[in-house]
C-alpha cells in the first residue's frame, strides 16, 4: 500500500488532508514512518531510524513484538470488541494478571484506552471518595490532553485551551537542577513541599481531593525526585485526607528497572495509573486502586464507562504484554540497557561542556544541554538543532523544554551495538551544532 505513495504525493495529501495538531511540529513535513520492528522503524523511502522516543513511548516492547501481534490474532478469531456493562473473560484474566504485580494493596483495576482517560477515572474516582474536587499537581507534570488531564498538566500545552474548572493548582517540583531553594545543597529538603502546602493550605476552599504526580517527570524534563520526595509528598496528602495519584504511565512496566517507579521510593499510592507500552503499542490504559476505594465509589453509584472500555481485543494485547515483561525479564534488561547508555551519557559529557546536566534511569534517560555549566542557561536553540541533526542522522528522540532537554527512550529490544550508532550519532549532532 505504501509502495504505491511517494514521500512527495503524502506530503501533498497530508497538507490538504490532515488536521495539523502535533505536538512538537506545526507544519506538515518528513520523515513519514511505515514499517517498524524492535527498535528500527523505518520511512517511505527505506531509510531506518532507531527509535529512542519508542513510538510515542508506546512501543517500549519493540515495534510489532510477535507476541502482541498473535494477541491480536486470537482476538480476530474470538472477540474483538464487547458489550460495555457486560463481563468479558479477556478483561477478567488481565484484571487478575495485573493485581499479581501491581503495589500491595491494589488489586481492583479498570480498563480504558488512553493516558488521560486513564487520570481522568483516577480523578474522578479521587473526587467521589473525598467528596472534594480540589486536585493538585507538580509545575513540571503532563497528565493528557482531555480536559481534567489537561488542567493538571502544568509542564506546557496549556494556553489557550481554558477556562479551566475551578480547584486545580500547581504545586512547586523538586528541580533540583534549577531549584531555588535548594540547587547549591546537598540534598532536597523539602521546601519546595512546605511552600506549596502552605498555598494550598490558603486557597482550598476545605474540599482537597488529591495531588496526582509522576514517580520521574517525564515530558517537563525527565526531572527525577530527590529520596524522600514522594514519600513526604504522600504524607502531607494524607494529613489532608488527599489521596495520592501516581501517574506510571512512561514509568511503569519495568521501564525504570524495577516494575513500578513509585517502588524505588517505597511509596504505595492510593490510584495507580498505567498507560504507554502497557498494550505493546495498542491503546490500552488502566486505573488501579484499593478494594476499599473501589467499594465506596462503586457503592455510590459512580459510572466510568467509554465504548472502548475494557475491550477483550486490546485487553488481550495487555495480557501478552505483561507476559512479555515477565518472562523476558524485563525489568533487569531495562537495568542492563539503562546502565550502559548512562555510560554513553557520561562520557557524551566529558567530551561536550554543552551537556549540563543528565538524568533518569532505565529506559527514561534525558541530557539537559546549557550554554554556560556555572550560570545553568539554558541552550535551546542547539538543542533543537542536536534533535534536528539526529533525526536527519537516523536517530529519533524527544526534544523537551523548548530545546533545553534531550530525552531518550530506547525499546527494551535496544542492542548495545545500536546504543553505540546512537551515541556516534549524539556526538556527531552536538558536535556540529555546537561550530
Ligand atoms: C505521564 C503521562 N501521563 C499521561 C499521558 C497521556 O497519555 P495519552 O497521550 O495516552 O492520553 C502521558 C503522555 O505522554 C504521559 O507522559
Amino acid at each position: 500500500m505504501a509502495g504505491q505513495f511517494t514521500e512527495e504525493s503524502l506530503l501533498s495529501l497530508a497538507e490538504q488532508f490532515s488536521f495539523r495538531s502535533r505536538m512538537d511540529r506545526s507544519a506538515v513535513g518528513g520523515p513519514i514512518l511505515v514499517w517498524g520492528r524492535g527498535s528500527v522503524v523505518r520511512d517511505v523511502n527505506g531509510k531506518e531510524y532507531l527509535d529512542f522516543n519508542s513510538g510515542q513511548m508506546c512501543a517500549a516492547l519493540g515495534h510489532n513484538h510477535p507476541r502482541i501481534v498473535q494477541a491480536l490474532q486470537e482476538s480476530c478469531d474470538t472477540l474483538l470488541h464487547s458489550h460495555m456493562s457486560l463481563f468479558n473473560d479477556r478483561e477478567i484474566i488481565l484484571a487478575t494478571r495485573l493485581a499479581e504485580i501491581t503495589p500491595p494493596g491494589l488489586t481492583k483495576s479498570m480498563f480504558l484506552t488512553s493516558g488521560s482517560d486513564s487520570n481522568e477515572a483516577a480523578l474522578t474516582i479521587a473526587k467521589r471518595y473525598t467528596g472534594g474536587y480540589e486536585v493538585a499537581s507538580p509545575v513540571v507534570s503532563f497528565h493528557g490532553q482531555s480536559e481534567a488531564a489537561r488542567a493538571l498538566t502544568f509542564s506546557g500545552w496549556r494556553q489557550g485551551y481554558g477556562p479551566y474548572a475551578p480547584g486545580n493548582y500547581p504545586i512547586l517540583a523538586p528541580y533540583r537542577y534549577r531549584c531555588t531553594f535548594c540547587r547549591d545543597k546537598c540534598a532536597c529538603d523539602y521546601t519546595c513541599l512546605d511552600t506549596s502546602f502552605d498555598l494550598l493550605d490558603a486557597q482550598s476552599d476545605g474540599r482537597m481531593a488529591a495531588v496526582i504526580t509522576e514517580p520521574l517527570f517525564s515530558a517537563g524534563g525527565v526531572v527525577d525526585l530527590p529520596p524522600g520526595w514522594l514519600r513526604e509528598l504522600q504524607d502531607r496528602c494524607h494529613q489532608r485526607g488527599m489521596l495520592l495519584i501516581l501517574d506510571e504511565a512512561q514509568t511503569g512496566l519495568a521501564k525504570l528497572g524495577t516494575m513500578w517507579g513509585g517502588e524505588q521510593e517505597g511509596v504505595v499510592p492510593d490510584i495507580l495509573t498505567i498507560s504507554k507500552h502497557f498494550g505493546g503499542g495498542i491503546a490500552v490504559s488502566a486505573t488501579v486502586t484499593t478494594p476499599e476505594i473501589e467499594e465506596r465509589v462503586a457503592g455510590t453509584g459512580m459510572v466510568v464507562a467509554h465504548s472502548h472500555s475494557n475491550d477483550p481485543v486490546t485487553c488481550n494485547a495487555a495480557i501478552a504484554s505483561l507476559d512479555i515483561i515477565l518472562e523476558e525479564g524485563l525489568v533487569d534488561v531495562a537495568a542492563g540497557i539503562g546502565g550502559y547508555w548512562a555510560r554513553h551519557l557520561r562520557s557524551l559529557a566529558d567530551r561536550h561542556e554543552l551537556i549540563g546536566d543528565i538524568r533518569g534511569r532505565g529506559l527514561l534517560q534525558g541530557i539537559e544541554l546549557v550554554t554556560d555549566r556555572e550560570t545553568r542557561e539554558p541552550a535551546f536553540e542547539r538543542g533543537r538543532e542536536v534533535g534536528r541533526l539526529c533525526l536527519e542522522n537516523g536517530l529519533i528522540l524527544s526534544v523537551r523544554r523548548n530545546g533545553s532537554v534531550l530525552r531518550f527512550v530506547p525499546p527494551f529490544t535496544t542492542t548495545r551495538e545500536q546504543m553505540d550508532l546512537a551515541a556516534d550519532i549524539l556526538d556527531y549532532a552536538i558536535s556540529a551544532a555546537c561550530t
